[in-house]
């Protein structure tokens, strides 16, 4: 078997810390990476291998706590390298050339500064360290629009072939994004229903508690649209919305999901107004704390931490079946979840009771759930015979399968990462197509002005947002 080396660019980052570091452990602690994987990690600061594996072991222990095993953490120890240097310096890579020596399977995670990917694609190349099955892993944000997100994937495909670039999108990893295709595809019961015909509107909310966290000055150049809508609820809008793929392989699923987002209607003229809501936290309390607003934390800025928007998808499934999608910081409450809405019985034989139209919730967060809304007879014996009540059936992830622990979504995008498997990741025409449609809109709020209307942190989000429902007949599940 060929010897494996995943090289990580960014290793002192706060992503590998959080994420990158600890998965990898977690997957070792499976059994499940390669009994020669060495795992390098690449930065600026001149760090010597035992300082580095003390940094990795902290992450892990952050993370993993008491469940760390000692031989497991000697294996995965045993596995780490590290090189320090610029991305800039031939030095690094004749350095990195040198750990990965005779691992003829390299992966390339590059969880640095996008404005590096070029370079370190480049700087890889030309010291020989590429081959024929060596795969790049990039983070997102892949540019702040269509034009530098263009530029990226041009740079990177100048050194790898498209199959072997993965862009990751970490909501493509979570089980339950998974567990809809599932839901969707290995059931009879939902997809004869899964159209205009049967549903009336889908939401699609992410709502976080947390603020910015100490991320200022890179979240106020992006703000709510870049950071979350171009990315991780357009894919989830994808999984909702697609075809059926005609099998589970990359491109058969990449390509449907392609499809949905060049169906997009562009959102242009009066609709910017009408169909976008901006707005941005001011003080106020959420988790049960105090909470700065937004321009606290840093300087005055019209960003936008919340977004919602009320999208079309332009084709013969979904033909004026509205898709709100919404996302903020420091909302009233963490929750991911896409609500199903159906539409009313078209006839109700029960007189005035009133009859609630059946709604699906898959949860994504803070518990992975599944809920259908059904209407049911009270049991009683009342004058009128039939009342009548909504009531739902639940299926709750964690206890139909006992889950010790969730696992992180990088833990999946890694090891299908190793495997050399992209149906989880973003394929360069999905990249260019959203930002082609997000474009739009953020074209459109800047020659209209539009600024984004402030909302108290912890809560739902400004006034327009609700409006934009309503508007419709319409309202939101939560909040
Ligand atoms: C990241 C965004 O992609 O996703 C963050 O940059 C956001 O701003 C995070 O907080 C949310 O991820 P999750 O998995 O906690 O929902």
């Amino acid at each position: 078997m060929t010897a494996a080396a995943i090289v990580i660019f960014g290793a002192t980052g706060d992503l590998a810390r959080r994420m990158l570091f600890p998965s990898l452990y977690f997957l070792d602690a499976d059994g499940l990476l390669p009994a020669d994987l060495r795992i390098v990690g690449a930065a600026r600061s001149p760090l010597r291998d035992s300082d580095f594996r003390a940094e990795v072991e902290k992450a892990v222990r952050e993370r993993a706590g008491e469940t760390v095993q000692s031989d497991v953490w000697k294996r995965f120890a045993s596995r780490l390298r590290y090189c320090g240097g610029d991305a800039s310096s031939a030095d690094t890579y004749a350095c990195l050339g040198k750990i990965i020596e005779g691992a003829d399977d390299r992966i390339f995670y590059l969880s640095t500064s996008p404005a590096l990917y070029g370079q370190i694609v480049h700087g890889l190349a030309d010291a020989g360290l590429t081959n024929g099955t060596s795969r790049v892993i990039v983070e997102k944000p892949i540019g702040r629009d269509g034009a530098s997100c263009a530029a990226i994937n041009r740079d990177l495909s100048q050194r790898f072939t498209e199959d072997r670039i993965f862009r990751i999108d970490h909501y493509l990893g979570k089980e339950a994004v998974q567990n809809l295709v599932a839901l969707r595809f290995a059931n009879t019961l939902f997809e004869p229903l899964w159209s205009k015909d049967s549903i009336e509107h889908v939401q699609i909310t992410v709502a976080e508690t947390v603020g910015v966290e100490g991320r200022w000055s890179y979240y106020d150049d992006y703000g709510a649209i870049r950071d979350m809508v171009q990315n991780h609820l357009l894919q989830l809008l994808c999984f909702v919305a697609m075809e059926p793929p005609a099998h589970l392989d990359a491109d058969s699923v990449r390509n449907e999901k392609v499809k949905v987002l060049r169906s997009l209607k562009p959102i242009v003229g009066a609709d910017i107004a009408k169909k976008t809501v901006r707005g941005q936290y001011t003080r106020g309390v959420a988790d049960g704390a105090q909470a700065p607003g937004y321009l606290d934390e840093g300087s005055a800025s019209d960003t936008e931490t919340f977004v919602a928007i009320c999208a079309h998808v332009d084709n013969w499934r979904w033909a004026g079946v509205p898709f709100y999608l919404r996302t903020g910081k420091r909302m009233a409450e963490r929750s991911s979840e896409i609500v199903i809405q159906f539409r009313a019985v078209p006839h109700s034989i029960f007189g005035a009771s009133d009859l609630v139209a059946n709604r699906l919730t898959i949860r994504l967060q803070p518990e992975e759930e599944i809920s259908l809304q059904l209407m049911n007879k009270i049991p009683t014996l009342g004058e009128g015979g039939f009342e009548l009540r909504p009531l739902s059936l639940d299926l709750s992830l964690d206890d139909a399968f006992k889950q010790k622990r969730r696992r992180i979504a990088y833990e999946r995008l890694l090891l299908e990462g190793l495997h050399n498997n992209s149906t989880l990741f973003v394929r360069r025409d999905e990249s260019e197509a959203a930002w082609a449609w997000i474009d739009t809109i953020v074209d459109g709020w800047a020659r209209q002005g539009l600024k984004p209307a402030p909302y108290p942190a912890g809560t739902w989000g400004p006034a327009g947002a609700f409006a934009l429902a309503e508007r419709n007949g319409h309202s939101w599940h939560d909040g």
